[in-house]
């Protein structure tokens, strides 16, 4: 069968993966899946802030420049993920962050902006700029940026992202967001005041990290939604964990998972990109947070595509 980027591309629809950069360039298979069958990547980890200065003032781009160089040899675009989050803090900034001023944290914020978006100037098509900044009852969820700086650390982010680099893509990124209810009200009020208020920020991402025991998203009612205040959308992290063994009831609710949130994305002119996040089993971020739970992506352990795989084939082909 042919490729799904090859099938995508005909709907001018750009198809992702998660790239995990511990596989890239030691795993032929997964570099020639990779290489083959996606039209854009996202660094998995490797763009976080304690990836790229594990030490204050000391870089480390190399896994990153590694990946952009990999994605530039495949003709493939690039999210950069992510620049603005709770997570996966450096550990310098987790241990004076309870210490800065407010000015000094605006400044380490700006800073950290910067510096890693002037590192990759040009060469990302979308980038994260904020990441999951909302609790699930709508509200701001606590992190150093909220309690330093104030709700306003949202709007400077994506300001100081745009003066560093013009020509990106600027994303709200989040999860849980797909579905209708107060965490989704709360990104939309957001991203409404800063289109308002004329901030530059160009898209909302839904990361869409589904579980077969809970709902299908009605993602193109939620994509529609964003896209009418004239934001683009993609859908940025997908997968589809289940209980494990897989059952074959299971198994048809992840083939859905995957084919209905494809399609949605096909059926919203706003929809740019659909992203899995990762693309094999063995190195899925699942079972590490959800013990028992697995089998989310639409390869084995092997890297045998699953039927999960031939599910987004067929909606595209049929596109
Ligand atoms: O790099 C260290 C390594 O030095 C250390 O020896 C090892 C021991 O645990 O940990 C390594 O760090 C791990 C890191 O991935 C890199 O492999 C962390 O423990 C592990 O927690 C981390 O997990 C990542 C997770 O984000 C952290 O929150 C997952 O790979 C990654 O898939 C996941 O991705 C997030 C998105 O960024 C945002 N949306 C949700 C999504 C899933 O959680």
């Amino acid at each position: 069968g042919q490729s799904l980027r090859a099938l995508a591309q005909r709907s001018g629809l750009r198809i992702g993966t998660a790239i995990n950069t511990d596989q890239l360039g030691s795993n032929a298979r997964y570099d020639e899946i990779a290489a083959s069958q996606f039209s854009s990547v996202t660094p998995e980890n490797v763009m976080k802030w304690d990836a790229i200065e594990p030490q204050r003032g000391k870089f480390d781009y190399a896994a990153a420049d590694e990946l952009i160089r990999f994605a530039k040899q495949h003709h493939q675009l690039v999210r950069g993920h992510t620049l603005v989050w709770y997570n996966q803090l450096p550990q310098w900034l987790t241990d004076i962050g309870p210490s800065l001023t407010t000015k000094q944290a605006t400044a380490i914020l700006k800073q950290h902006i910067f510096d890693e978006m002037t590192h990759f100037k040009g060469r990302i098509w979308q980038w994260d700029v904020v990441n999951e900044a909302f609790n699930e009852d709508g509200t701001l969820r606590d992190n150093l940026w909220l309690q330093k700086i104030g709700p306003s650390y949202i709007e400077k982010a994506f300001r100081w992202a745009h003066q560093a680099d013009p020509k990106a893509l600027l994303f709200y990124n989040d999860y849980n967001i797909e579905y209708g209810g107060p965490k989704q009200d709360g990104a939309y009020a957001l991203v409404k005041g800063l289109v308002k208020k004329g901030v530059p920020i160009d898209g909302v991402g839904f990361q869409t990290h589904l579980d077969t025991q809970y709902d299908i998203p009605d993602l193109r009612t939620t994509m529609q939604r964003f896209a009418k205040l004239g934001l683009k959308t993609a859908e940025t992290e997908v997968d589809v964990r289940t209980t494990l063994p897989v059952t074959s009831v299971e198994l048809s609710a992840q083939k859905a998972g995957y084919s209905e949130t494809l399609q949605a994305c096909l059926l919203v002119k706003a929809c740019i990109s659909y992203t899995v996040w990762g693309f094999g089993d063995a190195f899925s971020w699942i079972p590490g947070v959800f013990p028992g739970e697995g089998a989310a992506d639409i390869y084995d352990e092997h890297l045998v595509a699953k039927p999960e795989y031939t599910s987004l084939q067929t909606v595209l082909r049929t596109a």
